[in-house]
């Protein structure tokens, strides 16, 4: 059985992160909030622990684990070598959605890094999972909580749903305050590489860096990649049963997106009368749709002038365009500046296929 336990998240209950603590320090797996979606956590140095995290997600063991911490004191017990330009970083953005691949020390266990000789380390900006990480006294393995290959989950019904009897506890703290998960950099690197986009623009990054990060393709969400260099990036993400058709375009003129949209949908109805079309559509664009009788539903997403909130509500939306009944949802491409770039890659490796316009 999979406990529940509620509480406050920006005040942690005292006894409920008590009674997490005491799972986890008996090599239990615990899925809590963060700041960006829910984690499924287990202490790094219990093995047997953080090999139930691969089982109960059903991830293929060469795709690595974020430590979590919430000390500096944490780092240098899970990290050698730490570069200058780690330190100019952390001091900017952490506790906050940032993942630095940093060296491994040793006593870090291969099988929360599958294998590397790196490790990928943030501190949570969420104070229910740093809490529970200072009640732990330990560094906390947890990739996202949900079936691998399904939406990151934003909310603990969606790690229920995921995977109830799975794990033994799930914190419940609400909703968590991103949407979309922590921004991965490499600066190992020479430039740094941006592994995954996330909550933290790279835009952001980089002026702190006060150089430019390389952003290669598979980190757009435009291929994936084979390589060991973004270890997990290869697999399949993110996607709905739905068949998830991605209308994207590089100018600014979401016009031709939306007429694209209606034009695809038309032709679907001139050759059959399915009646299982969705629209995933920004506030802006939603009533260009009305005249488009037979859709099924038309989820709005959030403003284009306000990419947080697309961000925010994307998991969701494409949890919820199964939970309709959707069998194909035609999705508005969104800028790809600031967190505008995690939510195309997100969109991208969740599509059957892209429509470039
Ligand atoms: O926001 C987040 O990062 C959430 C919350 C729970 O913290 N976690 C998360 O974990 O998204 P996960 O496992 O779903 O994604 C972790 C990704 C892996 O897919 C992998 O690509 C990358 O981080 N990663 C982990 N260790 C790495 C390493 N040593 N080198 C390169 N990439 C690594
Ligand atoms: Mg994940």
């Amino acid at each position: 059985v999979t406990l529940i336990l509620r509480t406050d998240p920006l005040n942690p209950s005292r006894e409920i992160l008590i009674q997490a603590a005491r799972i986890l320090l008996n090599k239990g797996i615990v899925a809590f909030p963060t700041e960006t979606v829910y984690g499924l956590g287990a202490i790094i140095y219990y093995e047997d622990a953080v090999e139930k995290i691969f089982k109960a997600k059903m991830r293929p063991p060469d795709n690595p684990l974020i430590i979590h911490i919430s000390t500096l004191d944490m780092l240098e017990e899970v990290a050698l070598n730490i570069p200058e330009d780690a330190y100019s970083l952390i001091n900017r953005f952490w506790p906050g959605p940032l993942t630095l691949i940093l060296p491994r020390n040793p006593r870090v266990p291969k099988i929360v890094t599958g294998g590397l000789d790196t490790i990928a380390v943030r501190m949570p900006g969420h104070p229910t999972a740093l809490e529970l990480i200072n009640v732990v006294g330990y560094p906390i393995a947890a990739p996202s909580a949900n079936l691998s290959g399904r939406p990151s989950p934003v909310t603990a019904e969606h790690v229920i749903r995921d995977l109830m009897g799975r794990i033994d506890a799930v914190i419940d703290a609400g909703e968590t305050f991103f949407g979309v998960e922590s921004t991965v950099v490499n600066i190992l690197e020479d430039p740094p590489t941006l592994l995954r986009p996330g909550a933290y623009p790279v835009e952001e990054i980089e002026k702190v860096l006060g150089r430019k990060i390389a952003i290669p393709d598979f980190a757009r969400g435009l291929k994936y990649s084979e390589v060991a260099l973004a270890p997990g990036m290869k697999y399949r993400h993110y996607s709905p049963e739905a068949k998830l058709i991605l209308v994207e375009s590089a100018t600014d003129d979401y016009s031709v997106v939306v007429n694209k949209i209606i034009e695809a949908v038309r032709d679907i109805y001139s050759v059959s009368t399915s009646s299982d079309i969705c629209i995933v559509s920004s506030v802006e664009t939603s009533s260009y749709y009305r005249k488009l009788e037979k859709v099924k539903a038309v989820l709005i997403i959030g403003s284009r002038r306000n990419l947080y909130e697309v961000a925010k509500n994307l998991f969701k939306i494409l949890r919820d365009v199964d939970n309709i009944g959707c069998k194909i949802v035609f999705v508005e491409g969104f800028p790809e500046t600031g967190i505008g770039l995690a939510v195309m890659n997100r969109l991208r490796k969740a599509s059957s296929s892209i429509i470039r316009v």
